[in-house]
């Protein structure tokens, strides 16, 4: 059973910051969790479309400039991440799983995958995830082999459907959608299931008797106890 940090270790520092990722690493994750938008080209770690929430700044993200962007304050004075710097810090023994967040990130990801591939990363490092199933499409269509995670919380059976046509390595529902019918389902089609987001500890007990895969969480430290 994976214990996947979610935005790093979002529990427990800033989300989506260095800082939060190696709070994650600390703990003995088995895999990290992180958002990517295009900003011009360049693939930032950053989950809302807005700066308000985890930023000094404020606005639309994608209505400014990178430089104005990597100038705030993401907490405890961390910058937002370039998705590089990000991958870089994260040792090759713990999965990277990338989720898509904007259009048009699809492509730029694959592209820095395929380099890595042939650095000290292998494609199996990774899972490339999302709700986004036109991206997830462009993933499959550009790389036949790698990791693909469909994220769900809705509409398990469109989102199933989905996973079978792209030939997803893993599925990932939210606590409200999980039961042990549906992680049987799962591994019926020859899929892993990752459910997102359990932090509660009574839940952790639950999601780990329906035979789960692994746990996306803010809190890496209580599944580890659990
Ligand atoms: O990938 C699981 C989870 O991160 C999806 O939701 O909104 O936290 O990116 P969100
Ligand atoms: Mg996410």
């Amino acid at each position: 059973m994976k214990v996947i940090g979610h935005r790093g270790a979002m529990g427990l520092a800033p989300e989506n910051t260095l800082l939060s990722f190696r709070k994650a690493l600390e703990l003995g994750v088995d895999g990290v969790e992180f958002d990517v938008q295009n900003i011009d080209g360049n693939l930032l770690v950053f989950h809302d479309d807005t700066l308000e929430r985890t930023t000094n700044g404020s606005g639309l993200l994608l209505d400014h400039s990178i430089d104005y962007l990597r100038s705030l304050d993401a907490g405890q004075g961390e910058k937002i991440p370039f998705l590089h710097d990000v991958i870089e810090l994260i040792d090759i023994d713990t999965f990277i799983n990338i989720e898509l967040k904007g259009l048009r990130t699809a492509s730029l990801v694959m592209e820095l995958v395929k380099l890595l591939d042939k650095d000290r990363y292998k494609k199996e490092n990774f899972i490339i995830s999302s709700y986004l199933y036109s991206e997830l499409f462009l993933v499959r269509q550009l790389d036949p082999d790698i990791q693909i995670g469909v994220i769900a919380d809705e509409l398990p059976d469109v989102a199933l459907s989905f996973a079978r046509d792209v030939n997803a390595y893993s599925f990932h529902p939210s606590l409200s959608l999980v039961s042990k019918e549906l992680v049987e389902q799962v591994h019926e089609e020859g899929m892993l299931l990752y459910v997102h987001t359990v932090n509660d500890p009574d839940n952790i007990a639950k999601v780990k008797a329906m035979g789960v895969d692994g746990i996306f969480t803010d809190y890496p430290d209580r599944v580890r106890q659990g």
